[in-house]
């Protein structure tokens, strides 16, 4: 098989890593990739929003299968537009993808469902929206409706930062039409954690558990990122967790996408908040989590692609995946001012002596080779982006796999770069 990957971020490489280690898969493609990707991978310089060039390379190249990595191609419908040119894709449709690209049709369903989720309003007015959060009282919780790149959700403590983030959004229109509506939602308390679920449509398989750290700095504080590391398994999510996630809420949300025309088909990700009255969904990714992607990848023993096969042909129920006993971690190298203003340009070296050891796999997000490079040589390596390299290892147990995550690190001399020091270490306490 020759598969493509679409996307270019640290999520995108361990898929490429996964999938290039396949039996089945004679050559992997990225579109458009990274330097890190080049080496799992042929890159092709076509970018994931460009869905006639894509289809175009797909043709040129016999492509078998194409795997979606980020959500908004997703959500503009490339698995859509693949499938009507005759392509097989792993993803979402566009319909389906909704559950990501609005919270406001993600949260109507639950209510419909009964799925256990925060108490919401939906608002295209600014004068009622604050009229709610004034009887609500904060915390509470303001969302743009729409896909705003991690940056739509503000906790607000108060009455004031709650109106303040209505005024941003449907006031000075800060995250466009994305923004133009808002779900407004009870402030839920607990511990977090990603779920993720591979579905065809009908079934779902739960993947292995994988806990984000989604704050910039050390001891969760700081803004809100992308994600800053990732490490599996989480301990909060017990089986008796997982059992009620897949029967409270993957499984309905299933059947009431199938019913509703809408089969979903893909990686659910579930974001959730372990209350003291059970787990409640925080959102739906329609995707993997990057890190938490390199995190999994790196604990999964069966070969990933009949899985992905399965998922696009409705046949995961003949699916089995298998994953190491070891933990695993990845911890994210960003670039200073991330994630605001990350300085672009800087050198990376050492990567070598990083990667030396061989329970440590480096996963590129955010890299490119300068000079380009050519037969006779590699060219520097350049960050390029706000979320640069992630420092992936496996271990007997979580505090293996930490320790030789940063002594991995401690090989990499990047001025610019800075990462958390605490990856993993709720987990192990
Ligand atoms: P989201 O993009 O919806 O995952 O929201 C980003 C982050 O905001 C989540 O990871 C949580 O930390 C926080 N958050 C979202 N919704 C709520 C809620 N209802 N209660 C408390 N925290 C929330
Ligand atoms: N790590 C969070 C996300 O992928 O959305």
């Amino acid at each position: 098989m020759k598969v493509l990957v679409v996307g270019a971020g640290g999520r995108e490489h361990a898929l490429c890593w996964a999938i290039a280690a396949s039996p089945l898969v004679d050559k992997v493609y990225c579109a458009p990739g990274n330097a890190g990707i080049a080496e799992d991978a042929e890159c092709v310089a076509v970018r994931a929003d460009d869905t006639a060039a894509l289809i175009a390379l797909c043709r040129r190249e016999s492509i078998d299968l194409v795997v979606v990595g980020p959500e908004a191609p997703l959500v503009a419908g490339l698995v859509d537009a693949l499938e009507a040119a005759g392509i097989a894709a792993f993803g979402p449709s566009a319909a389906a993808a909704a559950l990501e690209g609005s919270k406001g049709f993600m949260k109507d369903l639950c209510a419909r469902e009964g799925i256990p989720t925060a108490a919401y309003a939906r608002f295209t007015d600014a004068a009622a929206a604050k009229s709610y959060i004034a009887a609500q009282g904060a915390p509470i919780v303001v969302k743009a409706d729409g896909l705003a790149a991690g940056k739509g959700v503000v906790v607000a403590m108060t009455i004031a930062e709650a109106e303040r983030a209505v005024d941003a959004a449907l006031g000075d229109g800060r995250f466009g039409a994305a923004g133009a509506e808002i779900v407004v939602e009870e402030f839920l308390a607990g511990e977090e954690a990603s779920f993720f679920a591979l579905c065809d449509g009908t079934h779902a398989l739960p993947l292995a558990t994988a806990q984000d750290h989604k704050r910039v700095g050390d001891g969760d504080t700081g803004p809100n990122t992308g994600g800053m590391g990732a490490y599996s398994p989480a301990p909060g999510v017990t089986p008796e967790v997982e059992a009620a996630v897949m029967d409270r809420i993957i499984r309905p949300t299933l059947r009431a996408m199938a019913r509703d025309g809408r089969p979903f088909k893909g990686v659910l990700y579930a974001g959730l908040m372990l209350t003291g009255s059970g787990p409640k969904l925080l959102e739906y990714n329609v995707r993997f989590g990057d890190p938490e992607c390199q995190a999994l990848m790196l604990r999964l023993k069966s070969d990933l692609v009949p899985a992905l096969l399965a998922a696009r042909d409705g046949l995961l129920d003949r699916v089995d995946l298998r994953w190491y006993d070891e933990a695993s971690l990845c911890v994210v190298m960003a670039a200073k001012g991330y994630p605001d203003n990350p300085v672009r340009g800087g050198e990376i070296r050492g990567l070598d002596a990083a990667a030396a050891d061989p329970d440590v796999k480096i996963f590129h997000a955010g890299t490119r080779r300068e000079p380009a490079p050519t037969e006779a040589g590699g060219g520097r390596l350049i960050a390029d982006g706000g979320r640069v390299l992630g420092i992936g290892a496996t271990g007997a147990d979580l505090a293996v796999a930490r320790a030789r995550a940063y002594a991995a690190i401690d090989r990499i001399d990047w001025p610019d770069g800075f990462c958390r020091r605490d990856i993993g270490k709720r987990g192990i306490d």
